[in-house]
């Protein structure tokens, strides 16, 4: 790493570190809208499952919550062979949104998930308005959940997400009508990096209900086997997440931050706590860690643990000093 980042890097953690004054219990708890979670951790979906795969690995009940695979109203299927590939500093995926559907996710997966202390968020995908309103009512009759995601920009399918999340009069539609259907939870709304202006997308889903945007999902894109000119994914194109795509959504949370008050969870390449205050430091509320649990499938719990070290160890206070640091700063 050149030094000159080294420095700037040092300085971002002497300032997010500095201002920590009373000693005290380290309460990592953050409030996302109505909703309070332990710490501001949370698994992002479609890398953890439905949570089950991951509890004999991590303790679900030292995360902020986790948030599900994307549910449809049927189950689906999922993209051809092969799902996955990596890439310098990341990783592709078209995995499709295979999923077991929402009636077997209630009646098969909610049950077992009951018996945990964290936060269930449920993503909620689909192909069409109607879809997104009938996952919704099914999850609405089940107890068990602290909340849905809107999935409004997977890059992976043919039909429904990326298509709803790109306009602001389609975003403001597709919230809209959730947010009648979700009734009973908040809602959080996932948006796709890949816009012209974040600032417009992220207004119109405000406007139309949102209690939260997660910040964001994976980058369109492509690899090829340069012998056989052939796609590495049996989708052909995917999306790309991991690290590489750290610094770019950095800039996307700090832009939405300034365009909106709504609570926002950063997500894209968090690995470490590093990471994580990064994103705190430009308006995030919490965040999401994604592929980093291919590499390391507790990665959640670490991170989430290694936050309580720092803070304890800075005698810190509440995450709330750390959040916006960077607008400050830089305003
Ligand atoms: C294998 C895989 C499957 C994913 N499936 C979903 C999904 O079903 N719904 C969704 O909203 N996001 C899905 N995502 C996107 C992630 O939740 C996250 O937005 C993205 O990977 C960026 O974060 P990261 O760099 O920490 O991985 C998936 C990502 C990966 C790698």
């Amino acid at each position: 790493m050149n030094l000159a980042i080294l420095h700037c890097y040092g300085c971002l953690r002497v300032i997010l570190l500095r201002e920590v004054t009373s000693a005290g219990a380290v309460d990592l708890s953050v409030t996302i809208g109505a909703l309070r979670l332990r710490n501001p951790i949370l698994a992002a979906s479609g890398t953890f499952g439905y949570g089950l795969e991951f509890a004999h690995l991590v303790d679900l009940n030292r995360l902020g919550g986790f948030v599900t695979k994307g549910l449809s109203r049927e189950p689906i299927e999922g993209a051809p062979p092969p799902r996955l590939y990596p890439t310098p500093s990341g990783m592709l995926n078209a995995v499709g949104l295979q999923n077991v559907g929402v009636r077997a996710f209630v009646s098969e997966k909610l049950p077992v998930l009951r018996k945990f202390d964290t936060a269930v968020i449920a993503n909620v995908f689909g192909y069409a308005l109607e879809d997104y309103i009938e996952v919704i009512r099914v999850l609405e009759d089940a107890e068990g959940l602290a909340g849905y995601e809107l999935n409004i920009s997977c890059p992976n399918v043919k039909r429904g997400g990326m298509q709803f999340g790109n306009d602001p009069c389609l975003v403001s539609e597709v919230v809209g009508v959730a947010r009648k259907a979700a009734a009973k939870r908040p809602l959080w709304v996932k948006l796709s990096p890949l816009v012209a202006d974040i600032g417009l997308i992220a207004r119109a889903a405000s406007e139309a209900g949102a209690d939260a945007l997660t910040i964001a999902n994976t980058y369109p894109a492509m690899a090829l086997n340069s012998r056989t000119g052939k796609s590495r994914l049996g989708n052909l194109t995917g999306g790309l997440s991991g690290p590489a795509i750290k610094p770019i959504t950095l800039k996307l949370v700090w832009e939405t931050r300034k365009a909106v008050k709504t609570p926002i969870l950063g997500l894209g390449g968090i690995e470490t706590v590093e990471d994580v205050l990064e994103y705190l430091a430009v308006g995030a509320s919490a965040v999401q860690v994604g592929t980093a649990s291919f590499t390391d499938p507790r990665a959640s719990q670490r991170i989430a643990e290694g936050l309580e070290k720092v803070v304890s160890e800075a005698k810190m206070f509440t995450l709330n000093e750390i959040r916006g640091k960077f607008l400050v700063e830089n305003s």
